[in-house]
Order: C-alpha cells, then sequence, then structure tokens
C-alpha cells in the first residue's frame, strides 16, 4: 500500500451500512485508506466481486471506482485493527430474543465482542466510531472495555449514527441532510470530534455537519426513527378511517402534508413499514424508558409498533374476507417480498406477515419480486430448509398471477405500474380480486377491466 496515505480507516461490519458508507468515503478522500473487514468471508468475497451482496441503485459504480485503490474488502480483523487511525463498528445489533429485555432491548453482544477484539489487537490508540444504532450509554461500556483491557492506550469513542435509507443509500451518502458527531465534551473527545468532522468536510457542507455530546448522538438516531415510524402509523390509522368513511387517505395525506409545520414526506399509507430499523429502535426506546421509569412514554412509543403490526394483519384479514371468507386452496399471487422498492433486503417486510398469514388460511401462495431471491423468500416465510408445497416462487409477475383467484401487491416496485392488466385479468378466475397494498396503481382502470379491487385508505368501488 502506498506510504503516502495520510489515514487509515477500518470498519468492522460490511453490511448494508458499513459498505455503502465506507465506499463513500472512499470515493469522496482519495487520501484516506478504506478497509472493511467482516467475519463473513462469503459476504467479503462478494464485495470483491462483480456481484455485491447487496442491491442498492448507484451502489457497483461507486464501489467500482474507488475498489483497489483506497477502498479494500477484508477477512483480516486483526491485521486492519493495527493499522486502523479511526475504526467505525458497523456490526448488526438485533433485538435481544433471551433474557431480561428479550423482544425489545438491543442485544449488544457483537457491539461488545467487538470492543474486546479491538482491545486484543490494537498497539495504538484510536478514535472508535459506534455506526450501529445503539442504546444510549454504549459507548460508556466500549470505553471501559477498551480501558481495562489495554495496556494504558488512549482511545476517544464517538458516535456517529447514520441515516441513510435502503434503496436510496447512494444518493443520501452523497447529500444527507445532516451527519451527526456525538463525543466526549473534553479536550480529546473534542479532537477526536474534529478529526472525524474533517472527513466528512471534505464532500459535505460544514453547517450540516452536527457536533453534539454522545448521549445526544446515540438518542437522536432511536429518536429519528421513531418519529418517522410515527408518521406512518399515524397515516395508517386513518387509512382504515378513511375506508370506513370514504374519505380518500392519499387525498387526506396531501391536505395535510401542504402545511409546512407538517410536511409532506413520510405521509404514505401503506401495509405497513418494515426494515431493520423501525420497529428494532422503537422497541429499544421503549425499553430505554422503561429502564429509566417512564412507562408512561415507553407505552407511547410502543402504539406506534402496535398500530404497524395491526395494520399488516388487517391487510390480510380483508384478503380472505373479500375471498368470501375462504382461500383454502385458492391461489393467491403477491407481488413483491422486500421491505421497499429497489432493494433486496426482507427484514421485517411487511410480506413475511402477509404471506404466512394466507398460508395458514392454506392458501397457495405465488410470491413474485425482482430482487429477491427465492431461497431468502422461502427461509423468511417457512424457516431455513422448511418447504411447503402451497408456497412457491414466480419468476415474474405474469407467472404469479396467472389462475390467482386474487393478487396483493405488498412492494411499490416501478414495475408492477405499468405491467400489462388486462392481460393477468384475462389468466384469473373470475371474480378477480387484486389488493394494492401501496396504493400504486390506478383503480378505476383496474376497476373498468373488471377487477374487483382495492386499495388502503380508498374508497369502496362505486363509493
Ligand atoms: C446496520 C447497523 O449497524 C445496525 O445497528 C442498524 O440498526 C441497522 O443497520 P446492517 O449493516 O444493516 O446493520 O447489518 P448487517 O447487514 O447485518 O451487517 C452487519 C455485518 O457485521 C455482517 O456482515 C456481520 O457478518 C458483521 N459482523 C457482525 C462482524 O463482522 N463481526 C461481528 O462480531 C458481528
Ligand atoms: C430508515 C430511516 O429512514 C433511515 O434514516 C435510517 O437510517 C434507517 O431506517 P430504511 O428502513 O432503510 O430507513 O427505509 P425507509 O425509507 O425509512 O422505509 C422504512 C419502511 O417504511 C419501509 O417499509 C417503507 O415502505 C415504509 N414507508 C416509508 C411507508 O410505509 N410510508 C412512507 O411514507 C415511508
Amino acid at each position: 500500500m502506498p506510504t503516502s496515505f495520510i489515514m487509515n480507516i477500518c470498519c468492522i461490519g460490511a453490511g448494508y451500512v458499513g459498505g455503502p458508507t465506507m465506499a463513500m468515503i472512499a470515493l469522496k478522500c482519495a487520501d484516506i485508506t478504506v478497509t472493511v473487514v467482516d467475519m463473513n468471508a462469503a459476504r467479503i468475497a462478494a464485495w470483491n466481486s462483480g456481484q455485491l451482496p447487496i442491491f442498492e441503485p448507484g451502489l457497483d459504480d461507486v464501489v467500482n471506482q474507488a475498489r483497489g485503490k483506497n477502498l479494500f474488502f477484508s477477512t483480516d480483523v486483526a491485521g486492519q485493527i493495527k493499522k486502523a487511525d479511526i475504526i467505525f463498528v458497523a456490526v448488526n445489533t438485533p433485538t435481544k430474543t433471551y433474557g431480561v429485555g428479550a423482544g425489545r432491548a438491543a442485544d449488544l453482544r457483537f457491539i461488545e465482542s467487538v470492543a474486546r477484539t479491538i482491545a486484543e489487537h490494537a498497539e495504538s490508540g484510536k478514535i472508535i466510531v459506534e455506526k450501529s444504532t445503539i442504546p444510549v450509554k454504549t459507548a460508556d461500556a466500549i470505553k471501559t472495555i477498551l480501558a481495562s483491557n489495554t495496556k494504558g492506550l488512549k482511545f476517544a469513542v464517538l458516535s456517529n449514527p447514520e441515516f441513510l435509507a435502503e434503496g436510496t443509500a447512494v444518493k443520501d451518502l452523497l447529500n444527507p441532510d445532516r451527519v451527526l458527531i456525538g463525543g466526549e465534551r473534553t479536550p480529546d473527545g473534542e479532537k477526536a470530534m474534529e478529526t472525524l468532522v474533517s472527513v466528512y468536510a471534505r464532500w459535505i457542507p460544514r453547517d450540516r455537519i452536527i457536533t453534539t455530546n454522545l448521549w445526544s448522538s446515540e438518542l437522536s438516531k432511536l429518536v429519528a426513527n421513531a418519529f418517522l415510524a410515527q408518521r406512518i402509523s399515524s397515516i395508517n390509522s386513518i387509512s382504515a378511517l378513511c375506508e370506513a368513511t370514504g374519505a380518500d387517505v392519499d387525498e387526506v395525506a396531501n391536505a395535510i402534508g401542504k402545511d409546512s409545520r407538517i410536511g409532506s414526506k413520510f405521509l404514505k399509507s401503506s401495509v405497513g413499514f418494515g426494515g431493520s430499523c423501525f420497529q428494532k429502535d422503537i422497541l429499544n426506546l421503549t425499553y430505554l424508558c422503561e429502564s429509566f421509569g417512564l412507562p408512561e412514554v415507553a407505552k407511547y412509543w410502543e402504539s406506534v409498533v402496535g398500530i404497524n403490526d395491526w395494520q399488516k394483519s388487517r391487510f390480510s384479514a380483508r384478503i380472505v374476507k373479500e375471498l368470501f371468507n375462504t382461500v383454502a386452496d385458492k391461489k393467491i399471487a403477491i407481488l413483491g417480498f422486500a421491505f421497499k422498492k429497489d432493494t433486496n433486503d426482507t427484514r421485517e417486510s411487511a410480506a413475511i406477515n402477509v404471506v404466512r398469514h394466507l398460508l395458514t388460511e392454506h392458501a397457495k401462495v405465488s410470491v413474485y419480486d425482482p430482487k429477491v431471491p427465492a431461497d431468502e423468500i422461502k427461509t423468511d416465510t417457512l424457516g431455513k430448509g422448511v418447504d411447503n408445497p402451497r408456497l412457491t416462487i414466480a419468476k415474474d409477475a405474469y407467472e404469479a398471477c396467472a389462475g390467482a383467484h386474487a393478487i396483493a401487491i405488498v412492494t411499490e416496485w416501478d414495475e408492477f405500474k405499468t405491467l400489462d392488466y388486462a392481460k393477468i385479468y384475462a389468466a384469473m378466475p373470475q371474480p378477480a380480486f387484486l389488493f394494492d397494498g401501496r396504493n400504486i396503481v390506478d383503480l378505476d382502470a383496474l376497476r373498468k377491466i373488471g377487477f374487483k379491487a382495492s386499495g388502503i385508505g380508498k374508497p369502496a368501488e362505486g363509493r
């Protein structure tokens, strides 16, 4: 490696966050060597191949420009820890499934094990940057582990939460609304923050880089996701009232969103939010509130997740109800399985609940998603290695819909807006139903073809 590089950055965790974020830093900072390490060798091999492990529009281009120059992917965790001046920690922090806080608290064992690995291999002081979303005060635990295991080396721990959204990660990284950096308000802490600020300042205006104390930064990530999810649950709760009254939820969202105090974003009613963050972070927030003796606050935020669960089950229950209260042995086409368009990520996708519900009702379910592999769909729905002949994966939307009694649009992929619905209708038994869980198709046009079509929070036919 050329010796002229002034700074070495290492990122532990080559996932949806670590991979794209480091690729952008490498692209924008030609004088910094960035190495992403992961204990998963297959994932690292994929990052080094022509087929990246995650689908993200524009990412191939960014990786191709920097990889091999100043962007590297490696399994040599210990070696890269030694070399690094700054270490980003971007490992996953799933919801705990056991013991105290099961189902709500964050499982921090990967964070702890990474802190111990850093302590074991570091030979000089470093800046450690938390990228993973974690409960408030986790930086303290990391500092304690580092302090008690290293031979007097000095570490600064910063919090630098990621706000990118999947599907638009490259755009979000290029032009973020803000970058948040939290650190200790001590001379060493301020110096470390300034070093990290100088990295981002190469392409992001200084006034969009905010520095705060550690706890504000850690908490802000949870709160940002809780507020975003809260808007979706709010509009989804109103979607049910729209269906009952004949109002149109998109018209309501448009009308209220024009109020600049409310704003128009994140008001799209849907079958329910998914993704790796919203539910996990809210549950985490509620657990924190309870731990700090604030059960009322916990209950308030918990209801955001409650409405989301209800919205998901309301959608599948409606399919069963409208198909004359039975879907047994009827084919149902599910269009889309990812938690949103333009990603192959299925974590917490509403599709998982919908498909499971329909299988429980003995429907024959045929799923099509443009980016999610068949194995992933089966594993998410049934469990690893489990098969169910009632669940099939189609190669395109037309195959999924052929012979189906109903179609359910679960992910808002653009290609579902322009399908030849007249052709699809002709290949379905009558009456043919369509349930648009994303409000992306023209219900009136479908009704003209003959579909019994319904959306989320949309007036029923003829209303
Ligand atoms: C991120 C964040 O880090 C998480 O806190 C946030 O809430 C969601 O987004 P993400 O990048 O999506 O996680 O996770 P994932 O795609 O699962 O990637 C994490 C990677 O870390 C995996 O490739 C895993 O193999 C790796 N890892 C995990 C390690 O290398 N070492 C460990 O000890 C644990
Ligand atoms: C989210 C945050 O937006 C991001 O800042 C944070 O870093 C990680 O979590 P992500 O989960 O990748 O990002 O996607 P996002 O666009 O927020 O969508 C989350 C879910 O909400 C998706 O299922 C999406 O379809 C749904 N959604 C979003 C709606 O149902 N309606 C909306 O108006 C917006």
